[in-house]
């Protein structure tokens, strides 16, 4: 078994125990995954009924092969949860996942819970320990943490290492990274993440070590890239609008240039969810308190032209329902913020269900799993888990999450169920020429309506 100098002494790497604070998405993914290593886990949370349900083995959102792994994990006896701090003493590694939401009043990240969740640690944890921060935070953070922490506890030490897991593939994202980051300021912290992903290195993972500053920067630039790769497309949509195009073909015939690539050029009512959103808006934030705002400018217009896509949408609706939405009834598939996922923080379908509710249009949300946490947030809107329900007598229906299951239906049975046949493709997914067939009116952004 490899071994790793630990406080001048050297320790088996699989008698490694291992922290992780913060059991939400991240933090319950990442405990899972690290237990399935080998190591003994325990996952930390102040949230008393998500600790409660992550022991028994239930996971509190949904995420393919999660609570499968979440379970066999348990069973192994290697992974447990607590909401007490006092249960991490014993643990030689320590991972920091707790959120970093937008802040209430501003565009900057909320640090509140990653403060807390240092300054609560600090005390407890054994000499030689190492604390690997892996939330998403301005860039400075991690130096700043570090600082704290030793003139906490002297003895120990903090890494970054940022993750770069999708929801709906979080299991094998974090199973299988395409690269591992680690922020280090020493040799030592470097190896003891050797030890932890050890696996990964031996199934040849690109490993990057970096300073800290880099670590967190990584992280917040390649969101950065993939939001500029969406909004680009969305403008190129507009573009082709204007122009009488069909952005489908344009960024099919684009990607096949191997320095675009087709990935992430899907045109549509643009991104969401918990990430891509404020992180941007955080970068640019921070890149002001740096001195640097006009590097970042161009995130401004990246996040202005995402909106807007949403507010084509609502444009396309009342074109075709003579601009008056007072009392009519519209179908909407997919609440989530994309598919396989029941996430609906900043979601564009619901974004555009409340707006156009708010019109007086009588709005019907359809989605297979995230109906539950959709009507949390928006509890004045109506929501079903029956898709013939959320169709009946609508007249307009707006495909806005791209699930398969909508791929799946037959525009011709559901055409007896609507009262008009109408349908924006807010994801461009769906087989025009089918629904076209069936005798659908179908609209799209960025193509030209055909019939
Ligand atoms: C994103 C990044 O992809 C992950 O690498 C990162 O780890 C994660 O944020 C994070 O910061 O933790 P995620 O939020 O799960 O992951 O979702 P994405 O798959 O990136 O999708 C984001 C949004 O973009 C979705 O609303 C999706 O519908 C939209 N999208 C994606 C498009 O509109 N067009 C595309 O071509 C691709």
């Amino acid at each position: 078994m490899p071994t790793v100098p630990f406080l001048g002494t050297t320790i088996s790497a699989m008698a490694l125990k291992i922290s992780v604070i913060g059991t939400g998405y991240l933090g319950a993914t990442h405990a899972a995954c690290i237990s399935s290593l080998g190591f003994e886990v325990v996952g930390i949370d102040t949230d008393a009924a998500k600790i409660a349900a992550l022991q028994n083995g239930k996971v509190p959102f949904f995420e393919p092969d999660l609570e499968e792994l979440l379970s066999a994990e348990i069973a192994s006896g290697r992974l447990t949860f607590s909401t007490s701090f006092d249960d991490l003493r014993d643990a030689d590694v320590h991972f920091i996942c707790v959120g970093t939401p937008q802040v209430k009043d501003g565009l900057a990240a909320d640090m509140t819970y990653v403060n807390g969740a240092l300054e609560a640690i600090a005390p407890l944890i054994k000499a030689g320990s190492l604390v690997v921060g892996k939330s998403t935070v301005p860039v400075g953070t991690a130096a700043r943490l570090r600082a704290r922490l030793l003139e906490i506890n002297p003895d120990v030490d903090l890494a970054w290492n940022p993750e770069f897991l999708r929801e709906g593939f979080a299991v094998d994202d974090t199973l299988h990274p395409n690269r591992l980051v680690v922020g280090v300021t020493n040799d030592r912290a470097e190896n003891i993440l050797k030890e932890v992903y050890a696996k990964n290195l031996a199934e040849q993972t690109p490993w990057v070590r970096a300073d800290l500053p880099t670590s967190e920067l990584v992280k917040v630039a390649a969101n950065s890239f993939l939001a500029t790769k969406i909004s680009f497309i969305n403008a190129m949509a507009e573009i082709c609008e204007a122009a009488g195009g069909d952005v489908t073909v344009l960024a099919k015939a684009i990607g096949y240039d191997p320095r675009i690539g087709s990935r992430f050029l899907q045109a549509g009512i643009g991104f969401g969810g918990g990430c891509l959103p404020k992180d941007i808006r955080a970068f640019m934030a921070r890149a002001e308190e740096l001195g640097a705002r006009q590097a970042l400018e161009f995130l401004r217009e990246i996040d202005s032209i995402n909106l807007r896509a949403r507010a084509r949408v609502i444009d396309l609706v009342r074109r075709d329902l003579s601009e008056d939405l007072m009392g009519k009834k519209v179908a909407i598939l997919g609440a989530a913020f994309k598919p396989d996922s029941d996430d609906v923080r900043d979601s564009p379908a619901l974004d555009i269900a409340v707006q156009i509710h708010a019109a007086g249009a009588d709005v019907v949300v359809h989605d297979p799993k995230a109906t539950h946490p959709a009507k949390q947030r928006f509890p004045a809107l109506t929501f079903t888990e029956d898709i013939d329900e959320c169709l009946r007598e609508a007249e307009i229906v707006l495909h806005l999450t791209e699930w398969k299951i909508y791929r799946e239906l037959d525009p011709s049975v559901i055409k007896g169920l609507v009262k008009r046949p109408i349908l924006i493709d807010g994801r461009n997914m769906l087989d025009r020429s089918k629904w076209q067939a069936a005798g659908w009116h179908v609209r799209a952004l960025g193509r030209a309506d055909t019939n």
